[in-house]
């Protein structure tokens, strides 16, 4: 058992924040417990130490004021879960190479590319991307919710975006500003205001002064509406689409990968249909099709099941559309 003392040394890092001293002290009762022949006991604690370790060195813990617009998680996704052509791929694994050779790079007085910018259709895998680059090169995934900077923060959003770019630079992460849109729209546009171009100006300039080592991603479902003079403080700019035939494909045969048996399923039949879906709601087509059969004790995703849940997600956006 911990002494009194221990225990209330404990009690007091919690209460103080400190976290670096209150593992030590939890280290220090695992070899205590050690010590009187509770080796089982030791290991345990130690192990959620450990596991502490591995998720606090990915979770970047913002001020108060922040929280709601910008959050820290941690990806474990992977470059090959992503159904993409050829060219993004190339241009992903081009930003993950540079990153990880940046020092190589720097010495012969070049920047790796990290300012990122990725346009494309609701569910295509814009979100996806940003979390695979996180997830790859093993950094906090930090995503700060551009609309509600500017509908919730009118009038602060400039100082809001500084404190933003000041936690860039002194945390390293993949930061993904999504819905962009809400301020990058074209600064000439009628129902332009003002405060929108102010917060466009200072959007502007922090990403321009910016030489964090951090990656920042911006994700806008229209490039067109985007004004010009954001195009040059991009190091790259990614254009997502809906999936190819040979895309949906995968997309499916992936997603059922893990559970239905190889081949159990009509490919041929079911491309054609889902086609004009996004990657995001064939895959969530695949899911409805995996649950249903999970409920229904089947071994295996039929060819019939997945035309229906697809069929169900293709009546649903054209609702959306009409
Ligand atoms: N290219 C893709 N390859 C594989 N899976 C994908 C792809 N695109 C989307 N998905 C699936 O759909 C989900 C949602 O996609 P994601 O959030 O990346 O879309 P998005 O482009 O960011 O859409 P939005 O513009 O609405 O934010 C992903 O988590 C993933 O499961
Ligand atoms: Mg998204």
């Amino acid at each position: 058992m911990a002494t009194a003392e221990q225990l209330k040394m404990l009690i007091k890092s919690h209460f103080d924040n400190n976290n670096d001293r209150f593992k030590t002290i939890v280290l220090q009762l695992a070899a205590h417990e050690a010590k009187q022949g509770h080796t089982a006991l030791a290991r345990e604690i130690r192990e959620l130490i450990d596991k502490s370790k591995a998720a606090s060195n990915k979770v970047i813990p913002f001020n108060k004021d922040l929280n709601d617009l910008i959050y820290s998680t941690v990806s474990g996704r992977k470059l090959s879960d992503l159904v993409v052509s050829d060219d993004i791929k190339a241009r992903i694994e081009r930003i993950l190479r540079e990153f990880r050779q940046r020092d190589r790079l720097k010495k012969h007085g070049f920047n790796n590319r990290r300012k990122i910018l990725l346009s494309g259709p609701p569910g295509t895998g814009k979100t996806m991307t940003a979390s695979i680059l996180a997830g790859e090169l093993h950094l906090p995934f930090c995503t700060i919710l551009m609309d509600k900077l500017v509908t919730k923060y009118m009038g602060e959003t400039s100082a809001k975006l500084r404190q933003i770019f000041e936690i860039i630079r002194d945390n390293q992460a993949v930061y993904l500003f999504d819905e962009f849109d809400a301020i990058g729209s074209e600064r000439g546009l009628d129902n332009d205001v003002g405060e929108m171009r102010r917060v466009l100006n200072a959007f502007l300039q922090f990403i321009e002064q910016d030489d964090s080592h951090s990656l920042i991603v911006s994700a806008t479902n229209s490039v067109k509406l985007l004004d010009q003079a954001l195009f040059r403080r991009f190091d790259d700019i990614l254009c997502y689409d809906y999936p190819t035939e040979s895309d949906v494909r995968r997309l499916i045969a992936n997603r059922l990968s893990g559970f239905n048996k190889f081949g159990s399923v009509e490919l041929n039949e079911i491309t054609g249909w889902a086609l004009t879906l996004s990657h995001a709601e064939i895959t969530r087509a695949c899911d409805d099709a995996i649950k249903e059969a999970i409920l229904n004790d089947l071994e295996n995703v039929t060819t019939e099941q997945l035309l229906k849940t697809l069929e169900e997600r293709k009546s649903a956006y054209n609702r959306g559309e009409n």
